[in-house]
């Protein structure tokens, strides 16, 4: 492989949508911001330099990070956050993935606007395992604040309520026709007929599990986080936040008479209220004379409904594994450690003699067993690299729910959480089975788990109480997917397994950032194994310090 270098400049940009302007924080001044590009075996160094008040730090969403646990990016986990005026590199390699990931902001909020494609090409002498494309074309879901995320998450937290939505959907940064003053915002993809492309789909969104769908075409899934597939053929998907697809879309053979949709909205399956707001944009065929498409295109793609929570599980399970040894490993046959985790909202009492927003009068919480994860003010990371974690995290994380679980889709009536900054040691190369179980304490919602360091194999997923008895009967140990994130189902559980083979301290969290930012999120601390290869080194010299 090669080594390529990136300089991320993070610089405020004044952006208008929805005819209002705001100062972003942006890389570089693009929104999205700007494309990673490699091939498997390659070098990345990405110099990120702050030019702008908030800290910030970056995360290469999905990259395994094999002994480069100091490149993973999230604040506070294995790093001091870029302060203005500062900067750091990020130095990896590519190993073993081809396809998209995405890289984004891990601090607070500001992924709302850096964010950005992260291109994984196979290496020179190799092939796609389908159809080579004609075109690529990256395509990013995201949102757009007309005020500054920032003091949105700082309200909710001060205040203990639910936070703000957004105010549009975004496709590659533009919300498109259907919001008050945006149709000259409209991302438009001008196609050939005839012709093969690859879309690169990647939900950079905080918030919102998204459904994608582009009128009367049939998209063909081939690549899920980085790994090959199964190809299969599907008219919509769903894309979780941190998830990303690649699809094969084949347009029609000849230039039809008409223009088509593509649009996305949300999956909503906890709060009350319902979102029935889409962006889309437009897929039009690119005419040699000077035929233009104006208006809205008649044609529309048909969208779940927003709750379709069996839509969503039918659509996961046909995610397989390509089992194919060039590219993809293989799921562990053996498992040395297991662990039952609850995952779901709850809350925290309010501050003494105040009335807080949250259920009841309370503030809003998230947890993993019952725990909500406060960030420590001294990386994870640093602490247990030089044996000082004293005072900043603990190893008794609970294997089980603290308090017993029992889904029955009726609130307990004790909501609360307790904080706790644990995390859970695991031995060099101990394969890990992981029972992920959403929780009912404020209602069912999907939670879109999403691991540092590490693919995972979906082994088995369900609804209602998992049952340790009888559900690992019907585990996939043949051709499970391998992914990054994952949803857990609303009402339902998953089971997943992976290969602790990478030292460091890798975080797990909830990939709403809403639900991050209440707690939902733990720490596993993978211990160096005894050959050279298998250490964590140090630091890089630049390494921020807080
Ligand atoms: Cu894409 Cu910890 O995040
Ligand atoms: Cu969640």
């Amino acid at each position: 492989g090669i080594t390529r270098h990136y300089t991320f400049n993070i610089v405020y940009k004044n952006i208008t949508r929805l005819c209002n302007t705001r100062s972003v924080v942006t890389v570089n001044g693009e929104l999205p911001g700007p494309r990673l590009v490699a091939r498997v075996g390659d070098r990345v160094v990405v110099k990120v330099v702050n030019h702008v008040s908030y800290n910030v730090s970056i995360h290469w969403h999905g990259v395994r990070q094999l002994r480069t646990c100091w490149a993973d990016g999230p604040a506070y986990v294995t790093q001091c956050p870029i302060k203005n005026g500062q900067s750091y590199t990020y130095n990896f390699t590519i190993t073993g993935q081809r396809g998209t990931l995405l890289w984004h902001a891990h601090i607070s909020w500001l992924r709302s606007s850096i964010y950005g494609p992260i291109i994984i090409l196979p290496s020179l002498n190799e092939s796609y395992p389908f159809e080579k494309p004609y075109k690529e074309v990256p395509i990013l879901l995201g949102e757009w604040f007309n005020v500054d995320p920032e003091a949105v998450i700082a309200q909710a937290l001060r205040t203990g309520g639910g936070p703000n939505v957004s105010d549009a959907y975004t496709i590659n940064g533009l919300p498109g026709p259907f919001y008050n003053c945006s149709s000259p915002d409209t991302f438009k993809l001008k196609v050939k007929p005839g012709k093969t492309y690859l879309l690169r789909l990647i939900n950079a969104a905080l918030n919102e599990e998204l459904f994608f769908s582009i009128a009367n075409h049939t998209l063909t899934v081939v690549e899920a986080d980085a790994v090959y597939v199964k190809p299969f053929d599907t008219d919509t998907l769903l894309i979780t936040p941190g998830q990303t697809t690649n699809v094969l879309l084949k347009t029609k053979p000849h230039f039809p008479n008409a223009t088509f949709l593509m649009a996305t909205r949300p999956y909503f399956t906890g709060r009350g209220t319902f979102d029935n707001t889409s962006t889309a944009g437009i897929l039009a065929y690119k005419r040699p004379s000077s035929v233009r498409h104006k208006k809205i295109p008649t044609f529309k793609p048909t969208l779940p409904p927003i709750n379709s929570t069996s839509f969503v599980a039918n659509f996961t399970r046909k995610f397989r594994s390509l089992n194919n040894r060039n590219f993809t490993a293989t799921v562990p046959q053996t498992v040395d450690r297991r662990f039952f985790f609850t995952v779901g909202l709850g809350t925290h009492p309010c501050d003494q003699n105040t009335t807080c927003q949250g259920p009841n009068g309370t503030k809003f919480a998230a947890s993993v067993n019952n725990i909500s994860f406060p960030l420590p003010t001294v990386p994870l990371l640093q602490s247990y690299f030089f044996g000082r974690s004293n005072g900043v995290f603990t190893s008794d994380f609970p294997q089980n729910p603290l308090v017993p679980f029992n889904y029955t889709g009726t609130p307990p009536n004790n909501t609360m959480v307790t904080n706790g900054t644990k995390a859970l040691v695991l031995k060099f190369n101990t394969s890990v089975e992981l029972v992920l179980q959403d929780t009912s304490i404020l209602g069912a919602e999907s939670h879109p788990l999403h691991l540092h360091g590490f693919n995972f194999f979906i082994v088995g997923q369900g609804f209602g109480n998992y049952d340790p008895n009888k559900d690992p009967k019907s585990f996939n140990l043949v051709d499970p997917v391998e992914r990054n994130t994952a949803g857990v189902p609303a009402g339902g559980w998953i089971a997943i397994r992976f290969l602790a083979d990478n030292p460091g301290v890798w975080l797990m969290h909830c990939h709403l950032d809403v639900h991050t930012s209440w707690g939902l999120r733990m720490a596993w601390v993978v211990l160096n194994g005894p050959q050279q290869n298998q250490k964590l080194p140090p630091p890089p010299s630049d390494l921020p310090q807080c």
